[in-house]
């Protein structure tokens, strides 16, 4: 028995003296790992008689607890210890001068902020998904069943099979980001979805990666009335003017009725203006979420129901700041960034104008 307590005592030693946690877990090893002294003593039991083995059993136990309760004790504040040193070296000195003509925003993210800023006034929060998805949440829980001819819509990038999983895809929209959040989320649901999108497509109009801001409202009674005034106010907001709009029936499979909303504008030489004029431009799609959407995501439509809408934000941008060639956001031209881009210290608010 004086043994153990000579044993405990060593490494109570050892323990307290070692340094860091890379000394620390060598004496762990050196103890309890499976080669270790404590473990080697516990596995000679097997050859001690009944007698010897109550007591020795409960003492080495006893033994093996008690260092593992040292180490414990000592990786915690060695752990303290790296994290304090760690802080103090690795300070910033923030009292560097800024150059803010080194930088600007890119008008896809100064968009985004604006759409951000003119939702949260209404009361909506900003939720995030990923951008490669599983088929579930990116067309099944949207309602595209599989094989459904819908899904051809999308020119859809699929990702390599890895193993036995799935293929998974670059999202075809921000839609998926919806289900997650009826999934994880208890109504009301008031989000908006801004993110990077992907399909197979390249023209003027059309890039790879694009983005998109997906809005979504559920709640027990929420109808179309207000799906309307929520997409009427947000576009003369977004465009600060009065904005004319109209609504025209649509198809898209997790909304159920669908329709794309019109602004009013007309072309004046190669300036576009938005609110006025004879002309329509489709610039959102909108609905009720489909029921079976709901159901997909644990939601009884015979209790909840609610609108979605998604819309393109490059094209909003280019409407709006006059960008003739969607490709041009994409290219990195820094001659293109100096003159489109916004300040950095100039956040969008309604106060003060979003732009
Ligand atoms: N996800 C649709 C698209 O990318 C847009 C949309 C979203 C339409 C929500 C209606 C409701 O085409």
């Amino acid at each position: 028995m004086s043994d153990i307590a000579a044993i405990k005592d060593k490494y109570e030693g050892e323990i307290a003296g070692a340094s860091d946690l890379k000394a620390l877990n060598d004496i762990r090893v050196a103890a309890l790992g499976k080669k270790g002294e404590v473990s080697m003593m516990m596995r000679g039991l097997g050859q001690m008689t009944p007698d010897e083995k109550k007591v020795m059993g409960p003492a080495l136990n006893g033994l093996k607890n008690d260092i593992a309760d040292l180490i414990e004790t000592r990786k915690s504040v060695l752990e303290l210890e790296a994290m304090n040193a760690a802080l103090a070296a690795e300070t910033m000195d923030m009292s560097l001068p800024v150059d803010v003509s080194m930088g600007t925003l890119h008008p896809v993210q100064q968009v985004m902020e604006e759409m951000a800023v003119i939702f949260s006034d209404m009361g909506f929060s900003v939720a995030e998904g990923p951008d490669i998805e599983d088929d579930f949440h990116n067309f099944t829980a949207l309602n595209f069943p599989p094989g459904h001819p819908a899904r051809d819509m999308h020119d859809t990038f699929f990702m390599e099979q890895v193993g036995e999983e799935e293929k998974k895809v670059l999202r075809t929209h921000t839609s998926p980001v919806q289900i997650r959040t009826m999934i994880n989320q208890k109504p009301p649901i008031r989000i908006i979805a801004p993110g990077r999108t992907y399909r197979c497509d390249s023209d003027q109009t059309h890039t790879p990666m694009f983005h998109q801001v997906e809005g979504l409202v559920i709640d027990k009674e929420t109808h179309m009335g207000h799906l309307k005034g929520v997409l009427m106010d947000f576009v003369s907001a977004f465009f600060e003017t009065d904005v004319d709009v109209q609504f025209r029936p649509h198809h898209f499979p997790f909304t159920e009725p669908s329709a794309e909303m019109d602004v009013r504008y007309e072309r004046v030489g190669s300036e576009i203006r938005i609110g006025q004029g004879e002309k329509w431009m489709e610039i959102l799609g909108c609905g009720m979420v489909h029921p079976n959407v709901l159901r997909a995501c644990g939601l009884d439509p015979e209790e909840y129901q609610g609108f979605a809408f998604g819309m393109g934000v490059d094209r909003l941008a280019m409407l709006k700041y006059g960008m003739p060639d969607l490709r041009d956001m994409f290219a990195a031209d820094t001659r293109w960034l100096g003159h489109y881009g916004f300040s950095p210290l100039l956040q969008a608010n309604l106060a003060t104008g979003l732009s």
